[in-house]
């Protein structure tokens, strides 16, 4: 069975964007593959390092997988303190990957941009190492995110392939690795080259307010999102406040260019009913957005809210989402070791 891994920050109320660019995702994965799903709660260190909240925040993150119906009995579900062998890659990964390949990532740019290096945490620059570790130390192959995380998905194949060219000698002598070509390249591989599992209707949720700007948990304006445990009135009052331009939805997909509020509110709904815009478009076009936007509400609302109930429910007992934690870290920690074991072997680590 192919191997998912994926991870979500505690950091701030999971949105829509999250639910569809992953969360959705990860609970359609489970059915063929073998899936570990992670609350990566070491990066949630690198833009802020104190948290008040933390321990909440892990088990909201954690109620919400479980609410949304990850099954922690047949995959793996925890949180990423619990296993040390990521940090431990991760710092291979860092003398592996280059400074400049880091600093290119978009994401730091926009995070430290108008900030001085005084006040931007080294954490935040090797970010990137620290999210191929969590992957490659299961040596998962197929990881599901939303369009933001596909840069650092290259940069895992690009550190992926660097160490398997830079130890390819030591990998044949520890008789590990498989032989195969990338590019045209004969490589003998020890780590994989990881899919990213981006597409869909809606790889990308926009803000409600700025079809031109990421919905996101930063957004100073809380219209501008719909959380996961917003409440029906919330989200209802949320979509009819979204920008919209006045003219009718178009009947075919080519319509929505240069209409980034329709395409995001058009893009939403495919992706929570599982059809193409095309398929919505099919229903929709011709319509005003004062027939759509009840649509969407009623779709958003009877989606949303059996998974914010049982989160809330699920955060009522903590004790058994940290029952679920420590069992699924104790099954990571085995499956990580195993491959920590081999790749200090391969570095040539005495152990
Ligand atoms: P994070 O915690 O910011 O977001 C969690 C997931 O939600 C997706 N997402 C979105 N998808 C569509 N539209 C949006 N507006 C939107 N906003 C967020 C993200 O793409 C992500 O899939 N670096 C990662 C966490 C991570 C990780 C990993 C992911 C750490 N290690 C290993 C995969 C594999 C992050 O900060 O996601």
């Amino acid at each position: 069975k192919p191997l998912v891994f994926s991870g979500v920050q505690p950091t701030g109320n999971l949105h829509l964007g999250n639910y569809l660019g992953a969360i959705k995702k990860f609970v359609a994965l489970q059915e063929n593959n073998d899936c570990i799903y992670c609350v990566v709660d070491l990066h949630a260190l690198t833009a802020q390092l104190v948290h008040e909240d933390m321990p909440a925040q892990i088990r909201s993150i954690t109620a919400a997988f479980l609410a949304a119906g990850i099954d922690p009995s047949k995959h793996i579900v925890f949180n990423q303190s619990a296993v040390p062998q990521h940090a431990e890659l991760a710092w291979i990964f860092n003398c592996v990957a280059r400074i400049g390949w880091m600093e290119r990532m978009t994401q730091f740019k926009d995070k430290s941009g108008s900030k001085n290096a005084e006040q931007v945490s080294l954490g935040l620059l090797a970010y990137p190492s620290l999210m191929a570790a969590d992957i490659l130390v299961y040596r998962a192959t197929h990881v599901p995110v939303g369009d933001d995380q596909k840069q650092h998905l290259e940069l895992t194949r690009d550190i992926a392939q660097k160490f398997n060219i830079d130890f390819g000698g030591h990998i044949r002598k520890a008789g590990l690795g498989v032989d195969v070509t990338v590019g045209d390249e004969p490589v003998h591989a020890y780590f994989p080259m990881v899919e990213p599992l981006i597409d869909g209707p809606a790889p990308r949720i926009m803000s409600l307010r700025d079809g031109t700007k990421k919905m996101s948990k930063s957004d100073p304006s809380d219209l501008s999102r719909i959380n996961l445990m917003d409440d029906s009135d919330a989200m209802s009052k949320k979509i009819r406040k979204a920008k919209t331009d006045p003219d009718a939805l178009p009947s075919e997909v080519e319509g929505l260019k240069g209409r980034p509020e329709a395409d995001n509110l058009v893009g939403i709904f495919a992706a929570l009913s599982d059809k193409t815009k095309a398929e919505v478009l099919r229903e929709f076009g011709g319509q005003q957005f004062s027939v759509f936007k009840p649509a969407l509400v009623e779709l958003v609302v009877s989606s949303l809210a059996p998974v914010n109930g049982e989160m809330r429910r699920l955060m009522d007992d903590p004790g058994y989402i940290d029952a679920v934690l420590r069992d699924g870290g104790k099954r990571a920690r085995v499956r990580a070791e195993k491959t920590m074991k081999e790749v200090r072997d391969i570095i040539g680590f005495v152990q």
